[in-house]
């Protein structure tokens, strides 16, 4: 059986007994739902898996999507085509220059998100595997949105309750400075709504939902929406709400993109740090057609 040890007051699970290289069980499955749906974060360490062996671990969760990078014609991924890049490496294993279009698309990173809130139906959860990690840095961190959201005072979360804003993967790029998109980008990934509140469905509980990506909040200016999504992510990212993972090669972290956000933490990008991701979608919107009117 799974054993789980909670590494922060609020979530994150740390989870050993399960070796990911192999099948899991239905009853190792049934127990490692429970956990993330607890923790919203698992931990597992040395697990020396390969791309197959992730996919086949991650698809016991849900649907798999890969990445929006794949939309693009001009893009071949150096991994397999069903996952995400998270590398600071080029096709041949290189690092990549300092000033490669990939690598300066890939700093947004460091952006608190949560994945694929730039798409209608966005990520369930996310496992990322760390291959190689650079010598210090690139650590990655994680905030809970359920305990976030819980400190809300009952006025703020009487004044979120319903309310929908509109993300871009655009605006969180536009915010750093790059705007170099081929037209098929901006056709292929144009704004989405999300509910702002979500009730996460393994926990019953609350948990904001917002990301650098949101811009906009329906029925509110563009001035109030942006200062009151800026008060809520400087909420929502206080240390008392935040996990500080720091990478060995071997780790897998399983995050349920619901009711976490992350980002990722600046190194010395001479250095690898090779990491594989592998995206669960999420079962729908998370707004009616009728609120997106
Ligand atoms: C991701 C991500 C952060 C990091 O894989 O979705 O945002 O630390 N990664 O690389
Ligand atoms: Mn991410």
């Amino acid at each position: 059986m799974i054993e789980v040890t909670q590494l922060h007051p609020f979530f994150v699970g740390e989870v050993s007994g399960v070796d990911l290289r192999e099948p899991v069980d239905a009853e190792t499955l049934g127990a490692l739902i429970q956990a993330i749906d607890t923790h919203g974060l698992l931990v597992f360490h040395d697990q020396e898996i390969d791309d197959e062996q992730q996919l086949a671990f991650s698809a016991n969760f849900g649907e798999l999507r890969m990445s929006s990078r794949n939309i693009r014609s001009d893009y071949t991924s150096r991994i397999d085509p069903r996952m995400t890049d998270i590398s600071n490496l080029d096709a041949n294993g290189d690092v990549l220059k300092s000033d490669d279009r990939e690598r300066l698309y890939m700093l947004a990173n460091r952006f608190w998100h949560t994945d694929n809130a730039f798409r209608l139906v966005p990520a369930k959860y996310s496992l990322l595997s760390a291959r190689v990690v650079p010598p210090d840095g690139g650590e990655t961190e994680f905030t809970d949105m359920r305990a976030a959201y819980d400190a809300l005072p009952d006025k703020m979360k009487a004044r979120l309750e319903g309310k929908v804003a509109i993300h871009s993967i655009m605006h969180s790029r536009a915010v750093m400075g790059f705007a170099d998109y081929s037209q098929e980008e901006l056709d292929a990934l144009p704004p989405v709504p999300h509910a702002m509140v979500r009730t996460h469905p393994g926990s019953g509980r609350k948990a904001l939902y917002i990301a650098s990506y949101a811009h906009e909040i329906q029925g509110m200016d563009t001035p109030e929406a942006r200062m009151l999504l800026h008060d809520l992510m400087e909420h929502a990212t206080q240390r008392q709400f935040v996990h500080t993972h720091t990478w060995r090669a071997g780790d897998l972290v399983m995050w349920d993109n619901r009711c976490t956000m992350h980002r990722a933490r600046d190194y010395d990008m001479t250095q690898r740090r090779d990491l594989h991701r592998s995206t669960v979608m999420d079962d729908g919107p998370t707004v009616s057609d009728a609120q997106v009117a």
